[in-house]
């Protein structure tokens, strides 16, 4: 039997994934270009430098300063943070809060593995900072997703093996991450984005038991 469950947060835990695209759409209309909701498949599970860079590519403004850089990447920061101020609990993705009560019923440890640094600010917003045995640092890992190391800190910071654990995400780049961490991944959306893992369409389909089921 698995031991700890490592959740991804924006996408999986509420709907964080859409304001950050709006954020991320507004930075690139200031700079005189246009995203869509196709490009932002990329961005999802990015650090936030490492989406900044992609967009800028994307809109082919590529002699920026570091200085500039540095600007960019507060403002759409700030943008988002404003966007997040009014999450309340009434916006945890359903059939969330009924898994992270049974997952601590069955002494199933939990950790958070976002790449986000609002992370720790939005589980308060949301209550659920009690169900977390950790909280994985961003800001403490070398490479972001795809690459395994925040699910490797999720995992550690719990006393666990990844091996031990379920990963939980709504992003290509982040269930690239879980299987290169040695967890098994769970997807949360479409298949066609997530690729071939088992996947629910919507979180209310999360549950202990369809957890335990696709456990090999
Ligand atoms: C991930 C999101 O969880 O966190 C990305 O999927 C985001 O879209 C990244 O860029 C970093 O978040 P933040 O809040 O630190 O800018
Ligand atoms: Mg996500």
């Amino acid at each position: 039997m698995f031991k700890g469950v490592l959740f991804d947060l924006d996408g999986v835990i509420t709907d964080t994934a859409e304001y950050h695209y709006l954020a991320w759409k507004k930075l690139a209309e200031k700079l005189g270009f246009t995203i869509d909701r196709a490009f932002n498949e990329q961005l999802k599970g990015v650090s936030r430098e490492d989406s900044l860079t992609l967009l800028l590519k994307h809109g082919n403004k590529t002699n920026i300063s570091s200085e500039e850089f540095i600007a960019l990447a507060k403002e759409k920061n700030e943008n988002y943070q404003q966007m997040i101020q009014q999450i309340s609990p009434k916006d945890v993705y359903p059939g969330i809060l009924a898994l992270l009560q049974q997952l601590q019923e069955h002494q199933i440890r939990i950790s958070l593995a976002s790449a986000s640094k609002n992370g720790p600010f939005l589980l308060k917003q949301l209550a659920l900072t009690e169900y977390f045995d950790g909280i994985a640092d961003p800001s403490k890992v070398a490479h972001g997703k795809p690459a395994p190391d925040i699910f490797e800190l999720a995992a550690e910071i719990i006393d666990l093996k990844p091996a031990e654990c379920i990963g939980i995400e709504d992003a290509k780049a982040g269930i690239s991450a879980i299987i290169a961490s040695g967890a098994q991944p769970i997807g949360v959306g479409s298949k066609k984005i997530i690729g071939d893992v088992p996947t629910v369409a919507s979180t209310d389909k999360l549950s202990f038991n369809y957890l335990k089921e696709q456990w090999k």
